[in-house]
């Protein structure tokens, strides 16, 4: 079967996902697409009819899609289209995310025929707690885009819509683990929990690095930053602590400090696999 359009939808302040979507979609070599960027606007209401197909490619926050993207995506309708779930984490776990997208998009009519799971780098990776730096990386791109290529393979070989298949997305394989630095973790946030830590809700931002330069205010998902006559005020209510701000300042002036960077740097450095499930 043939598709006449692909809607590659994505939300990611840090630009891993969409990097994961893109390269997908370049494999799949379909000349007719559709990009959606959520990272700083709602999908609103858009129906994806059957002759289409669409790509989402979003990231994994605390073992869940963020949930940002998924109030922009509330308004996402299909009466049977087929869609490919990716989701990107940081070398941790993706946990439940990839079901949870399943469930969300399989309750607004669609048909689920792929599913990948992909690495990006962490969001609270710095020089001093480096986690997945620099992924993906040319060989996740390429089997991003190697993938794309086996999607179009299985459309290809479907004689319509009723023969492309559907995947249950709970059968793709978990990559590997070492226990030891797992157990760590979960002991280490235990203790944290007894003991009450406090987690940072806002960046910080350095008053003798930052040029009032207005770069974070406009990169900012949800419009937490303003510019007073300060400098930059993050508003907490509002941060998703995304790192967007802080991975794209030019001037390096802002940070996150959060405990759970090290804590994650330390303990899952062993480099995991995408994977997929088609
Ligand atoms: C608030 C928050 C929570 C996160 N939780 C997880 C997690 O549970 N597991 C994981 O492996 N990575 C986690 N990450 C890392 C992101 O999933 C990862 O960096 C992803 O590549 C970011 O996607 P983006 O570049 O499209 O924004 C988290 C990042 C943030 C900001
Ligand atoms: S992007 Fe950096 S330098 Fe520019 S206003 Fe924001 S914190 Fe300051
Ligand atoms: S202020 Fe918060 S939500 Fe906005 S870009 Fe920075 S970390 Fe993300």
């Amino acid at each position: 079967m043939k598709i006449e359009n692909v809607h590659l939808i994505t939300f990611s302040p840090t630009h891993t996902s969409k990097r994961v979507g893109e390269a997908i979609v370049r494999g799949l070599g379909i000349e007719n697409i559709k990009t959606v960027d959520l990272t700083f606007q709602e999908l609103g209401e858009y129906e994806i009819p059957t002759t289409d197909m669409a790509l989402i490619s979003v990231p994994v926050y605390g073992g869940k899609v963020a949930p940002l993207a998924l109030q922009r995506l509330e308004g996402i309708r299909s009466n049977g289209a087929p869609v490919v779930l990716v989701v990107v984490y940081g070398n941790r776990a993706y946990e439940k995310a990839l079901q949870q997208l399943d469930a969300f998009v399989s309750e607004r009519g669609f048909k689920v025929i792929s599913g990948g799971t992909f690495i990006g780098e962490h969001s609270y990776s710095t020089s001093r707690n480096p986690i997945a730096v620099g992924r993906p990386d040319a060989d996740d791109l390429q089997f991003a885009e190697e993938y794309g290529q086996k999607l179009l393979f299985k459309i290809q070989q479907a004689t319509d819509l009723e023969h492309l298949y559907g995947v249950d997305v709970l059968r793709i394989q978990r990559p590997s683990q070492p226990i030891f630095p797992m157990l760590r973790f979960i002991w280490q946030l235990s203790q944290w929990r007894k003991q009450g830590v406090v987690m940072p809700r806002t960046p910080q931002v350095d008053a003798n690095l930052c040029t009032h330069c207005g770069a974070c205010v406009e990169l900012c998902p949800t419009k937490a930053i303003s510019m007073g006559e300060e400098g930059c005020v993050t508003e907490k209510e509002q941060c998703i602590k995304c790192c967007a701000c802080v991975k794209m300042c030019p001037q390096k002036a802002r940070s996150f400090d959060t405990p759970y960077a090290p804590l994650i740097s330390g303990n899952f450095k062993k480099r995991k696999q995408n994977r997929i499930i088609i």
